[in-house]
């Protein structure tokens, strides 16, 4: 990325720049003109976000970086996927930031403060780092200068929705919950969100108090979950449970995304498959992936790699907070012999970190489809194979689930989403793809 900014998040209370910041990004259109219901979605390492990392890493560096953090991201979500109540603890290896990957503009508060927040198809929460905050980076929604602020206490219903709350007053809900690597301590708040050009009143959110770890996003999350005080479940009006987006590639700087949320402006032509519901993990996304194909050929995977089963938490979900796809091993194994195979014995593979399959020749494999029931979705060679700058290293950008981790998850995770629409139609229960440039 050529683009340099001369400010740094360090230096100032970043809201109130956001948008002087936002607009000199360069050879970027940070800030569209607004549409009804559509969000630009940024990568956090686009010149318009103010979170891309400042020093220059090499490629190498930078996607053993995003596969470790893939791996905080899958045992988070493993964890998820099997949790009664409490979160199991990730160890958060060396300093992993582990936040999801895109971010949205939206403001909070009257006057509106401008935020960032990051979204995340595997979480309902919303939370805002709020002024006063011990642990939160340096930007903080501050409370104290809204009009339409208000704290939730114990009698609010939303407060009976909320986990074993730690303090329960008249004036407060306090609760703690972790988030990946991180703690979080917060009090359940309300104020109005404004999204594109819909302005959400009341909107219940956490507003944290305390955080521990570096796994919260730096200026918020916003959940796109379905369980209780989700976005979804707090817009049923609005948007009745219905939201698209296109994820733009980490290679397009100079591209954003975008999220469209509600029923209106959806495509008409798309492929679905069926959205399936664990009761146990009801913010996760499932669908029943049910073969592979490597080029032409379907590998021979067990059935009981993709099973879905609520119990164990065991199946395949779509994922916006993971960046390469991960697959259990008993599916990723014959994926990769596969790919192997069609690449000849003669051409040498390495690894890079966590990818096994990685060459120094051009990769003669055209495509890889991932058969859902119902819709097949064939991805070309950007949405399965990552580049090193130089050009000279190629690896399929997969992952089997690493050893440490008892995964029994399958994630669709975004560089395979990159350059497609994704539907989550939550009503009607089904899950569209669609490809699509983001831009
Ligand atoms: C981004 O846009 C600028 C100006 O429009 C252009 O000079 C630059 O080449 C673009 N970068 C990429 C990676 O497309
Ligand atoms: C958050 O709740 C605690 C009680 O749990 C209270 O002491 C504190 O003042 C509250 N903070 C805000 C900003 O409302
Ligand atoms: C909740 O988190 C706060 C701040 O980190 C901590 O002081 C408190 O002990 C925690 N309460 C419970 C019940 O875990
Ligand atoms: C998906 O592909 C398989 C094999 O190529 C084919 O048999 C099946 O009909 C396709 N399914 C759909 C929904 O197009």
């Amino acid at each position: 990325m050529k683009a340099s900014n001369p400010l740094t998040l360090s230096n100032m209370i970043f809201f109130a720049f956001a948008l002087v910041f936002i607009s000199t990004a360069q050879g970027q259109t940070c800030d569209k003109p607004q549409q009804a219901s559509t969000l630009q979605v940024f990568h956090v390492n686009s010149p318009c976000s103010p979170f891309r990392s400042q020093n220059h890493v090499s490629w190498e560096e930078s996607v053993l970086q995003m596969q470790s953090e893939d791996k905080s991201r899958l045992q988070y979500l493993s964890s998820l996927a099997v949790a009664k109540k409490s979160v199991v603890p990730i160890a958060s290896g060396r300093g992993i930031i582990q936040s999801p990957t895109y971010v949205v503009r939206a403001m909070i508060g009257t006057p509106p403060q401008t935020f960032l927040m990051a979204v995340d198809t595997s979480s309902d929460a919303a939370w805002v780092p709020c002024s006063g905050c011990i642990g939160c980076p340096s930007s903080t929604f501050a409370s104290e200068k809204s009009t339409s602020y208000k704290t939730l206490g114990c009698q609010a219903p939303q407060c009976k929705q909320v986990l074993n709350p730690t303090t329960c007053t008249a004036i407060a809900c306090s609760f703690n919950t972790t988030y990946g690597g991180s703690t979080v301590a917060a009090n359940l708040s309300q104020d109005s969100l404004k999204l594109a050009l819909d302005v959400i009143p009341s909107y219940t959110f956490g507003c944290i108090q305390k955080t521990t770890g570096n796994s919260v996003p730096p200026q918020g999350l916003l959940g796109l979950g379905r369980g209780p005080l989700s976005l979804l479940s707090q817009t049923q009006s609005l948007y009745k449970s219905t939201f698209s987006y296109c994820l733009p590639s980490y290679k397009s700087p100079n591209f954003s995304g975008s999220l469209r949320l509600g029923p209106t402006a959806q495509p008409i032509r798309i492929k679905y498959t069926q959205l399936l519901k664990n009761p146990r993990r009801s913010s996760l996304y499932y669908v029943n992936l049910v073969a592979i194909k490597v080029g032409k050929k379907i590998v021979d995977i067990p059935a009981s790699a993709f099973a879905f089963n609520p119990t164990t938490g065991a199946g395949t979900v779509f994922d916006s907070g993971t960046t390469f796809t991960r697959l259990v091993q008993s599916a990723y194994i014959p994926v990769r012999n596969e790919f192997r195979r069609r690449m000849g014995k003669t051409a040498t593979v390495s690894s890079l970190g966590g990818f096994d399959t990685c060459y120094n020749v051009p990769i003669t494999i055209p495509s890889i489809t991932f058969m859902f029931s119902g819709m097949n979705v064939t991805l070309p060679q950007d949405n399965f194979l990552i580049h090193s700058s130089s050009g000279s290293t190629t690896c399929l950008a997969m992952a089997g689930a690493p050893d440490n981790v008892n995964s029994v998850l399958n994630v669709i995770a975004s560089l395979q989403q990159q350059n497609h629409r994704v539907l989550f139609d939550v009503p009607n229960s089904r899950l569209g793809v669609a490809r699509e440039t983001c831009t």
